[in-house]
């Protein structure tokens, strides 16, 4: 049994957990942009930033999966709003429907792990993006804001670290059954 850890990280938050996760499980890890065929392995570990409701690199990476039977399919996605938040992580969720088959929706487990932010060094594109997002979200009365919006409003223009080691525990000790 052969496993892989592929991970789609723009600003390298993803990045770390992916590595720590390797660290951990004894997994090589490797970025989306890199992976060659990932037919070649039985277990497929994707760790994705959401950006806009999507997973970097997810539907891209595993729509090269031809036969998926035998495969065990893990994804963890890294996002800014809080995912203890159930409204979170039923968005979350949601939006993962619209971006994988319905064969490996009903193979993947899900797990989710909170990401960060620095305005400072966000790209035009990804500022202009989060711009446009926090005048949206300001405008919302404040009864109907969501987690994820707050999470916009108190984290804008600021630097903010919510990566936290310690949440991949509970998620290895899940994934870890019929691994290698
Ligand atoms: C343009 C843009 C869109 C984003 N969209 C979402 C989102 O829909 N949901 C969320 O929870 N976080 C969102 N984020 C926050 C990122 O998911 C968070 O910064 C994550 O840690 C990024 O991962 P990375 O550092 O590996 O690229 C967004 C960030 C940017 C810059």
């Amino acid at each position: 049994m052969s496993s892989i850890i592929i991970y789609g990280s723009h600003y390298g938050t993803t990045e770390k957990y992916a590595k720590e996760l390797s660290k951990r499980i004894n997994v090589k890890a490797i970025s989306y942009e890199e992976v060659k065929d990932i037919n070649d392995y039985d277990t497929i570990i994707y760790l994705g930033g959401l950006y806009a409701g999507g997973v970097l690199g997810m539907s891209k990476t595993l729509k090269k999966l031809n036969e998926i039977s035998n495969k065990n399919i893990i994804i963890i996605t890294v996002g800014l709003a809080d995912p203890t938040d159930e409204i979170n992580v039923n968005n979350i969720r949601n939006n993962i429907k619209n971006l994988i088959s319905r064969e490996i929706l009903k193979k993947a487990r899900i797990f989710h792990l909170r990401g960060g932010i620095d305005y400072s060094k966000l790209n035009f594109a990804h500022k202009t993006m989060m711009k446009l997002l926090y005048s949206a979200v300001k405008k919302l009365p404040k009864e109907k804001l969501t987690g994820e919006n707050k999470a916009i409003i108190e984290t804008y223009n600021k630097k903010v670290n919510f990566v936290d080691f310690s949440s991949l525990d509970n998620i290895i000790d899940k994934i870890q059954v019929g691994l290698l």
